[in-house]
């Protein structure tokens, strides 16, 4: 079934001490935000309302395939979800509620929490887990026949409340006009004078309606991003899930602790990485390969099958042929690279003139010796051989051989002369 989904995305992320929106920093290349929008896209969510805020205009220039809507001043989390009730003016039944600093939510948990919800037809469904440290959540209180009477804040919280372990994920479900009419009566009479989304729960309990919970039973997929060191835990949390998924479909990641891949990465079955790589962006790296240590793939590079890629090894933005070699030490940006090419150690594409940056294109089978420089632009063709140490600066016809480098010279007795 298709949902409407409002997602929290205003507030100034004062913990995070920084000048970007809390919800445009990135945990595994991609915004918080980005995260949240493509999780609960792929949970079956048929248009998304982002309500920003602080930094409104810098979230817009990052975000697409979404509709905005402004809280100008952030008032609280109850009045934040109040600015979307125009946009949704035409839209009856469920509501679900997302926030922008919870990257870690999978759409197979928001699919159960959906279903869970439909199937249960209470007014409202609020999704929780029970925290090892419940520091800063929102703490639920149940009544004795199980359902939930109210949740109450971490600052607002009296001490047999602070001993409760299960914390709102800041994740719900509402019928769409219970939770408006809900939000009517919210007050600012709390701890941080703020209108709390998370009051309309015990208000729409003391309509005598029925309010669930639905407990996930993985902690880490709620947790909610503040500061930066909950930052590098999301950024941790997210990576293993990566390389996990990677090795259960057939890639070896010899140390996963150590190798750095970003979630949009598809890596092809049996290629094998290395520790200390980093690969960034919308990547694909074929069948059968080698990506040695200490290796960074970045944005806009496609990887064929059976490539080996040494130590030290930059690649930007380009394409790599089939069973070509880069053993160690080069800079690759900007190239279109054929099959079965081998570049020799320490070769360098020059692709920027320190104002913009050009392509170097190579053939199939060309054999680049070692510390080559490519000025781009620049074109070798099929089966070319450079040799070692040249420096290119003029496109190489098929079939070439090319020596760019001035000839040696050897004078005779030296030692003698120079004493
Ligand atoms: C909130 C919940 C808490 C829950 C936790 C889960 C409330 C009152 N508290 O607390 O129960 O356990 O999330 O992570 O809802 N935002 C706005 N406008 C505002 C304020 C906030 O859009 O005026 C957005 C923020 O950008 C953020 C989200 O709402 O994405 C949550 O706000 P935050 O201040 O992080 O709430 P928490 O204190 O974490
Ligand atoms: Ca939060």
């Amino acid at each position: 079934m298709k949902i409407v989904t409002i997602i929290l995305a205003a507030g100034k992320g004062t913990r995070m001490k920084s000048n970007l929106p809390k919800v445009l920093h990135k945990v595994c290349g991609k915004s918080m935000l980005e995260h949240v929008i493509e999780t609960a896209k792929n949970a079956g969510s048929s248009r998304e309302v982002v309500i920003i805020g602080s930094g409104a205009e810098e979230v817009k220039k990052n975000i697409s395939g979404v509709e905005f809507a402004l809280q100008a001043e952030q008032l609280g989390t109850g009045h934040a979800v109040k600015m979307a009730k125009d946009k949704l003016a035409d839209v009856d039944g469920t509501v679900m509620i997302l926030c922008g600093d919870t990257p870690l939510i999978t759409s197979d948990l928001l699919k159960n929490f959906i279903d869970s919800h439909n199937k249960s037809k209470a007014a409202a469904t609020v999704l929780t887990a029970i925290m090892p440290d419940a520091t800063g959540y929102g703490r639920i209180v149940r009544n004795q026949s199980g359902t939930v009477d109210k949740i109450v804040e971490h600052k607002d919280a009296n001490e047999d409340e602070l001993q409760i372990h299960e914390v709102n994920a800041g994740i719900y479900c509402f019928d769409k006009k219970i939770l408006f009419d809900a939000l009517d009566k919210v007050t600012n009479d709390n701890a941080q004078g703020e209108y709390y989304l998370t009051d309309v729960l015990e208000i729409i309990h003391n309509q005598g309606l029925v309010i669930n919970a639905m407990i996930s039973n993985d902690f880490t997929q709620i947790l909610g991003i503040n500061s930066r060191q909950q930052l590098a835990l999301a950024e941790r949390i997210l990576r293993q899930r990566k390389n996990f998924e990677l090795m259960d479909s057939g890639v070896t990641i010899l140390d996963p602790d150590s190798t750095f891949i970003d979630s949009n990465v598809e890596i092809g079955r049996d290629t094998i990485i290395y520790p200390f790589t980093f690969i960034e962006g919308n990547i694909k790296i074929g069948e059968n390969c080698s990506i040695g240590p200490f290796v960074h793939i970045r944005p806009g590079s496609k990887i064929g099958d059976k490539v080996k890629i040494g130590n030290f090894v930059e690649v930007k933005n380009s394409n790599i042929g089939e069973g070509t070699k880069l053993p160690h030490l080069q800079y690759i940006g900007d190239s279109d690279v054929g099959s079965n090419v081998n570049i020799g150690c320490g070769t360098v594409t020059c692709n920027y003139d320190g104002k913009n940056k050009f392509r170097t294109t190579i053939g199939n089978n060309v054999f680049v010796g070692c510390n080559t420089n490519l000025v781009a632009p620049v074109n070798v063709g099929d089966n070319v051989y450079i040799a070692a140490g040249s420096t290119i600066n003029q496109d190489i016809p098929k079939d070439n051989l090319a020596i760019a480098r001035a000839r040696q010279v050897n004078k005779s007795n030296w030692k003698d002369k120079r004493d």
